[in-house]
């Protein structure tokens, strides 16, 4: 049977719901955490770990509800005679065991990176043919969770080498949340659930607001646009993941930043902040701290919002439902001028003179009940966000 078919059947089975999903317990909500590569890329160390939990506490997003510090490529440089894989000692002098105790004594969790194939990306070591010993590794060192990269594989294929890791992690005893990060490539929409919690559904993220990359990466548009007709394949435990944050990273203004953040919550996203916390301005904190927005994003129900309206001039309208009858409506400008955009009952599939009560999420204002379609003006690059009843 050719690929094709194969991955057209593997559907059907999954959205019939006849397809195991992972059930390891974790990432009912999506996963929010930090990690390193966005703004730091090869430049990890321990210092940089520590100070990454020890912000992520003083700057309250903590409490807002991040958890996962995550160290991603070259904290790795070799494997000892009995291939068992060895930190930098000069980065992380410590060791990753004593990192990750004083990431849980703040009450954080600890995550790491590596690689299906024989080398990360970063040119590192992966883990292939080493599984199970990494895993067990990984337990040892009271890791909570795992990213799981794709860079020199060659021919492997990859449903097969992300089981492999996830029976290695439910093996190693410790409960670790699974994150796949293959770009898509093969649709992992279509079998990630099986395997892991959270699956990468396109190429790197670069910090800009829209446009690609110059070898590879897309702007935050960019990205959103390739999240449209793969929400059905998101809920409690396995996740659509479009990357990591770039809030905070210098080139996105304040504007753009609340809508790539908007945006991320309308998709159930799991919200990984990419910044350098401990220098932020106060403005990028109360972006990646706004606990309405956030709550938007964790729902309980996990649905993904979906778009329902993309415009030559620039309009988008995203909604996501919500626990509660409640829905969440994003207005998106796209365009280089500010306008007003309109939300129709009839594209929130409400009766026509329904009256809604609106709450402003940005704003953190009750608007007045509306009982027709709704009309704000919307700055260029920036969003409305409505939670609606
Ligand atoms: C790939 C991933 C990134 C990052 C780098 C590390 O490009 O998609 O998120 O992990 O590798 O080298």
């Amino acid at each position: 049977m050719n690929r094709t078919l194969l991955l057209i059947l593997a559907s059907f089975v999954f959205a019939g719901g006849i397809a195991d999903a992972l059930d390891n317990g974790l990432a009912k909500t999506p996963p929010m955490g930090w990690n390193s590569w966005n703004r730091f890329g090869c430049n990890v160390s321990e210092d940089l770990v520590r100070k990454a939990a020890d912000a992520m506490v003083q700057t309250g997003m903590k409490d807002a509800g991040y958890q996962y510090i995550v160290i991603d490529d070259c904290w790795q440089v070799s494997r000892d005679g009995d291939g068992n894989i060895v930190p930098d000692p000069v980065r992380f002098h410590s060791g990753i065991k004593a990192l990750a105790d004083y990431v849980h004594s703040l009450g954080l969790k600890m995550g790491i990176y590596s690689d299906a194939g024989s080398n990360t990306c970063g040119g590192r070591l992966g883990s292939r043919g080493h599984e199970f010993q990494d895993a067990r590794q990984y337990a040892r060192w009271g890791i909570d969770y795992l990213k799981y990269d794709w860079c020199n594989t060659s021919t492997q294929d990859a449903p097969s080498s992300y089981a492999t890791m996830r029976d290695a992690l439910a093996d190693s005893g410790r409960p670790i949340v699974f994150s796949i990060c293959e770009w898509g490539n093969s649709r992992p929409w279509l079998w990630g659930a099986g395997a892991g919690n959270l699956w990468r559904t396109t190429t790197d993220i670069i910090d800009r607001w829209e446009g690609k990359g110059e070898k590879y990466g897309a702007g935050v548009m960019d990205i959103a646009d390739m999240q449209v007709g793969i929400e059905q394949y998101a809920g409690p435990g396995h996740w659509n993941d479009p990357d990591m944050l770039e809030v905070g990273n210098g080139h996105l203004t304040d504007i753009e930043s609340r809508s790539h953040f908007s945006l991320w919550a309308m998709l159930a996203a799991p919200l990984m902040a990419g910044n350098d916390l401990d220098h932020m301005t106060p403005e990028i904190r109360d972006i990646l701290t706004n606990k309405e927005v956030i709550a938007v994003d964790q729902d309980s129900l996990g649905i993904e919002g979906r778009r329902v309206h993309h415009s030559s001039d620039g309009q988008d309208l995203w909604v996501k439902p919500l626990s509660g009858g409640r829905q969440a409506v994003l207005l998106l400008n796209r365009s280089a001028r500010d306008q007003s955009i309109t939300v129709k009952w009839s594209e929130l599939g409400l009766a026509p003179g329904q009256s809604v009560a609106m709450r402003d999420i940005w704003a953190h204002k009750d608007l007045d009940a509306t009982t027709g379609d709704f009309s704000t003006m919307v700055p260029s690059h920036g969003v409305a966000m409505i939670v609606m009843k």
